[in-house]
């Protein structure tokens, strides 16, 4: 589904963020990428989401180069992938269900399907009850869930999470964790970019290890360890 074939990316100022990487990612894998600070975690999900190109090589998604992408392609790839961060970067003047609903009321879908989308999403990461908060009343944990419910509300192929857990402590951290390996069982690829040992180790799925913009480790159930 996602190929990284022989990539490499510098940045202005000759920084080598990535050398000659090959990965592929299969529909339906759950991946932990990780790394200390600065190895390039950040620039591998950066080139998915068409946020960075590579410097050479090919980022292959569904069997095209996103190289190949017509300009007015792109927001349609964007839309496949959903994107969650460690700051949640929500609409502070706006409610949970605003936040959720804001990329389809953008895209002018009728009212009714926005309703039905949205309550479906909000069960899902569990906050029917906070439709009409306000993101400043709520938890960190329940932020990033919000998050990533908007992350959710196009159905993406693919949920990208860099560094989601970031600014939570251990019990919304895992709670977090435990709502992506859900959105994976639904079907969703999901790729995490963690600092975090302990989650890693928990999640025993595929770990992908980027050292200096190497991958000089790719173990399915893998643990931490760099
Ligand atoms: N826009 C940019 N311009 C120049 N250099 C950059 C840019 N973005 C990232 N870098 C550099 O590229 C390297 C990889 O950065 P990247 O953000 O991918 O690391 P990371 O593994 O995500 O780090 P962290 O764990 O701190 O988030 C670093 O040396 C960083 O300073
Ligand atoms: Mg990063």
């Amino acid at each position: 589904m996602i190929h990284y074939r022989n990539v490499s990316k510098i940045y202005s100022g000759d920084v080598l963020a990535l050398k000659n990487v090959d990965l592929e990612i299969e529909r339906g894998e759950f991946v932990s990428i990780v790394g200390q600070s600065g190895t390039g975690k950040s620039t591998l999900l950066k080139l998915l989401i068409l946020e960075e190109i590579p410097t050479t090589g090919q980022v292959i998604f569904n069997n095209r180069d996103l190289a190949s992408l017509r300009s007015h392609e792109i927001p349609l790839h964007r839309r496949r992938i959903g994107v969650i961060f460690q700051d949640f970067k929500l609409l502070n003047k706006r409610t949970i269900f605003e936040n959720v609903s804001f990329a389809l009321e953008v895209a002018g879908r009728p009212g009714n399907e926005i309703r039905r989308n949205v309550s479906q999403i909000l069960e899902i990461v569990g906050l029917s009850e906070k439709f009409s908060k306000y993101p400043n009343q709520l938890s960190g944990g329940e932020q990033q869930r919000v998050a990533i419910a908007r992350a959710l509300i196009n159905h993406p192929e693919v949920l990208v999470a860099d560094e989601p857990t970031g600014n939570l402590d251990m019990i919304n951290t895992w709670e977090i964790i435990e709502l992506l390996l859900r959105i994976n069982k639904l079907g969703t690829t999901v790729l995490l970019a963690t600092h975090n040992k302990d989650t890693v180790d928990r999640i025993a799925k595929r770990v992908i290890a980027i050292d200096k913009g190497n991958v000089i480790r790719d173990q399915k159930e893998g643990k931490y360890m760099i």
